[in-house]
């Protein structure tokens, strides 16, 4: 079996931390870095249960810092590279962009840097794979698919620093030789996902007898992914995958955010012994997003075709996992909704 050195960026991150544990339990023979700078969505609770295995070290530092990259490739010497770190919630995004432009785009350009640079022109089995978003799409209309040829349309700062990044990846294979992959994932939801995004917000709001504040008229749709698959996905896709080409990921699972949060209120009242239809009673339409993608949904044939991949729980199975994660993780949610949190969620929710 073969040794390989591996940089996971964004690893104590929502994704990231399922990526790493399914990794360093998977392959003893790779020495798996995570490389996380611990920005508020990052949470080594998240990696608890590997963080004293042999092959898993964890780096504390900034893909916006070009040294401490170059420093820890000169030290580690990586093979591959899976880039998960970004700044990932549009709202966020709305706020401040800027810091979307820095992670995003600087940081992901550090990185292909440090490994144009250690690799060299030699790449024989080097791999930066990619980890991007189908909001770099744009949005579809009532009908229709994101394909792996469909031309890039961001309408969010966060989805055009996505964009911005899959390009340069892109500009990096044709240019420097640089092996790459790209995967362009749709709406990932499950345990460790920092409450700000919509399931584990209403789960939390649920919890709390809080409003659940749907944006507009509830009727957005988005293709639901549970996190493990994705996981499974990115394994897939890392070993299996051609190289210079770019893989979608979905569900095969659209729902209008109204019905999916009715779906979970439903699961909530079962589970905290409520009448029902009581958990309902706190939706409350709110102002919209600026700029809100109507409808995202993944045409994810070539991943399935090419290698065999499939969704491996049904939504509403994955939905019931992450409601009983959340329902006993109590702690975890109370330690992640404290201090700046409160902050974040006053300005966001205020009008
Ligand atoms: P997340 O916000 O939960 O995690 C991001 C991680 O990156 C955190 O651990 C954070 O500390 C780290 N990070 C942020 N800035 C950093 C920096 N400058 N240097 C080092 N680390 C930094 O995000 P997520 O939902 O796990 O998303 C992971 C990746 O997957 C992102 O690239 C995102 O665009 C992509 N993606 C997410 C989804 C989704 O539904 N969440 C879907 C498709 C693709
Ligand atoms: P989100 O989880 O932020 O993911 P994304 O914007 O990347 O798709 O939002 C999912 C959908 O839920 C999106 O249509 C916006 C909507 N939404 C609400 O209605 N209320 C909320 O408080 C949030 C966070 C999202």
């Amino acid at each position: 079996m073969i040794k390989r050195n591996i940089l996971i960026t964004g690893g104590a991150g929502f994704i990231g931390s399922h990526v790493v544990r399914l990794f360093v339990n998977k392959y003893k023979n790779y020495n798996i870095y995570n490389l996380d700078d611990l920005t508020y969505s990052g949470n080594l609770e998240n990696l608890l249960d590997v963080e004293s295995s042999q092959n898993y070290k964890f780096l504390k530092g900034s893909i916006n810092d070009a040294n401490v990259i170059n420093n820890f490739f000169e030290e580690y010497e990586f093979d591959a590279v899976i880039h998960l770190a970004a700044e990932s919630h549009v709202d966020r995004s709305i706020a401040n962009p800027f810091a979307f432009v820095e992670t995003n785009v600087l940081g992901t350009v550090n990185l292909l840097n440090a490994a144009k640079k250690y690799w060299g022109r030699n790449c024989v089995n080097k791999l930066f794979y990619h980890i991007s978003t189908d909001e770099v799409y744009g949005t579809l209309g009532e009908t229709g698919f994101f394909t792996e040829q469909t031309p890039y349309d961001p309408n969010s700062p966060y989805s055009a620093s996505k964009a911005s990044s899959d390009h340069f990846v892109r500009a990096y294979g044709e240019t420097y030789n640089l092996p790459y992959i790209i995967s362009n994932c749709s709406n990932n939801y499950g345990p460790n996902q920092f409450p700000e995004k919509l399931i584990p917000l209403f789960i939390h709001n649920v919890i709390a007898n809080k409003p659940l504040p749907v944006y507009g008229d509830g009727k957005y749709t988005r293709d639901w992914l549970y996190v493990v698959d994705h996981a499974y996905a990115i394994d897939l896709v890392f070993h299996k995958g051609k190289l210079q080409e770019t893989y979608n990921i979905g569900g095969f699972n659209e729902w209008q955010n109204i019905d999916l949060v009715q779906l979970l209120c439903q699961i909530m009242d079962k589970k905290l012994d409520r009448k029902e239809d009581e958990s309902a009673k706190l939706i409350s339409f709110v102002k919209d997003r600026p700029g809100h993608d109507k409808r995202y949904a993944i045409d994810a044939s070539k991943i399935k075709e090419e290698l065999e991949w499939e969704p491996s729980v049904t939504f509403e199975e994955g939905l019931e996992r992450t409601v009983d994660w959340y329902l006993n993780n109590e702690i975890w949610l109370k330690n992640v909704t404290s201090g700046k949190y409160q902050e974040y969620y006053k300005n966001q929710y205020q009008s």
